[in-house]
């Protein structure tokens, strides 16, 4: 048996994704090791699901620095204590600078609840409404300098109906959150998806590209 892949990972909210991952460790569905939970909010209620898990959290406010830049690099510096192979990031609602995406390039993973290449940024379930889409979801992906914008490794769709609000779709596509990112986080553990020269490449995933998942798909199948 191959070790752990070591994990960190990145909030500011609630961090219902981060409970997914440690459900995942815990259950012995995810080959990984979740070394750290860093947020750079105090009052971040993931941090509580890291200490119920008996995981070590810090909290790196990003008050008091003066630009991004600074910020990043003391946020790497404190990564970089737990060596990890990948960095999640799970809610982290900040936009992160070329050198720091650089620093963790193919090891750095966000997901976005958007079907990308549509609707990048934030707001996402107001702005679906608004354009009347019939069809909504989440996206994980590599993380690269562009906002939104790097490489698909697993996309989750959820239908828009009439009767839907901002809320009711933040519900439904956190759903599908909760199934999509462990299923990218295995892929990468085990080794089946990796970031190649600037797209993903897969290996044993069916048809060899990101797969579009919805609630009738079996996960723990692919
Ligand atoms: C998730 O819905 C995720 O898609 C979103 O933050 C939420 C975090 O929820 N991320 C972004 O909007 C990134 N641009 P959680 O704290 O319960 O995991």
């Amino acid at each position: 048996m191959s070790e752990p892949l070591r994990v960190v990972v990145l909030i500011s909210g609630s961090g219902s994704n981060l409970q997914t991952l440690i459900d995942g460790q815990q259950a012995g569905r995810l080959p990984i090791d979740i070394r750290a939970v860093v947020s750079n909010r105090a009052d971040a209620y993931g941090l509580e699901r890291a200490r119920a898990a008996g995981i070590p959290t810090h909290v790196l406010s990003h008050r008091g620095y003066a630009d991004r830049a600074h910020y990043d690099a003391d946020l790497a510096a404190l990564v970089d204590e737990f060596q990890p192979g990948l960095v999640v990031l799970a809610g982290f609602m900040r936009i992160l600078t070329p050198a720091f995406v650089a620093r963790y390039s193919g090891r750095l993973i966000n997901i976005h609840p958007s079907l990308l290449p549509a609707y990048r940024g934030l707001r996402t379930h107001e702005r679906v409404l608004a354009d009347g889409c019939g069809e909504h979801g989440c996206s994980v992906h590599f993380v690269i300098p562009e906002l939104d914008a790097g490489p698909v490794i697993v996309q989750a769709r959820v239908p828009v109906e009439p009767n839907d609000t901002p809320e009711s779709l933040h519900q439904k596509v956190q759903v599908q959150e909760h199934r999509a990112y462990p299923l990218a986080v295995r892929w990468i553990a085990e080794g089946r998806a990796c970031l190649d020269n600037g797209e993903v490449r897969f290996q044993r995933v069916p048809d060899g590209r990101p797969p579009v998942i919805d609630a009738d798909t079996d996960i723990d199948a692919l």
